[in-house]
């Protein structure tokens, strides 16, 4: 092969790997607001038969940020008094009995990596919610995730976000979660 074939080849792999996310590019979290990520979810189980039991919303903010915490907050707020959000009881992993909201992380949890809200969303308030998520989110990064007892697949492979794409840790996301009391 000649020298430049070679170069070609070598070239449009690397280019493959980049396009196909292989390459995971590691800086700042405001460098990592604009890169695409891709995930390992070759361990988690596949199924044909997959049944949507509610949505996660999660909203996040730069907490060192005064400007992002406080849109934020401001933004939690108006969710949840337009929906009447009660605080969740449960983890609601699959399924609560009604919309509810954890407490505000100032700091990363689980597999969040920067500060954030969520709100647990049954099937039946999802157009609403969504819709009003996607109006007022401002300068904020959501994820909408659906829960399906698979929570790495829901979270990493079949998620939407606004905004941007952020790195979750998926070490902190189990491969099954239990399906609701209702389908026991
Ligand atoms: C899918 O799962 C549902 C509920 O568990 C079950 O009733 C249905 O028969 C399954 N369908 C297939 C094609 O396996
Ligand atoms: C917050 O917003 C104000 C007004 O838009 C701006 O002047 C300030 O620099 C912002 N602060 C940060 C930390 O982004
Ligand atoms: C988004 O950021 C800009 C620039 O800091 C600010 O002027 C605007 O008010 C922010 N939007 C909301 C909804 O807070």
């Amino acid at each position: 092969m000649s020298i430049k074939l070679v170069f070609l080849t070598f070239t449009c792999f690397v280019l493959n790997l980049l396009a196909n996310g292989h390459v995971i590019q590691h800086g700042t979290i405001e460098d990592l607001l604009l890169t695409n990520h891709r995930f390992d979810v070759e361990n988690a189980p596949v199924n044909d038969n997959i049944t949507y039991y509610s949505y996660h919303i999660h909203v996040y903010f730069l907490q060192k940020n005064e400007n992002q915490t406080n849109e934020a907050t401001s933004l939690r707020n108006r969710f949840i008094e337009r929906f009447n959000v009660d605080s969740c009881n449960d983890d609601c992993e699959t399924w609560c009995p009604k919309i509810c909201h954890w407490d505000l992380n100032m700091a990363p949890i689980g597999p969040h990596p920067i500060g954030s809200w969520g709100i647990y969303l049954p099937l039946e308030q999802f157009i609403d919610a969504v819709s009003f998520i996607s109006i007022n989110h401002g300068n904020l990064t959501v994820l909408l995730h659906p829960n399906s007892g698979r929570p790495k697949i829901d979270h990493l492979l079949n998620a939407f976000w606004i905004k941007s794409i952020l790195p979750l840790d998926g070490d902190q996301l189990s491969d099954i979660a239990p399906p609701p009391p209702h389908e026991n």
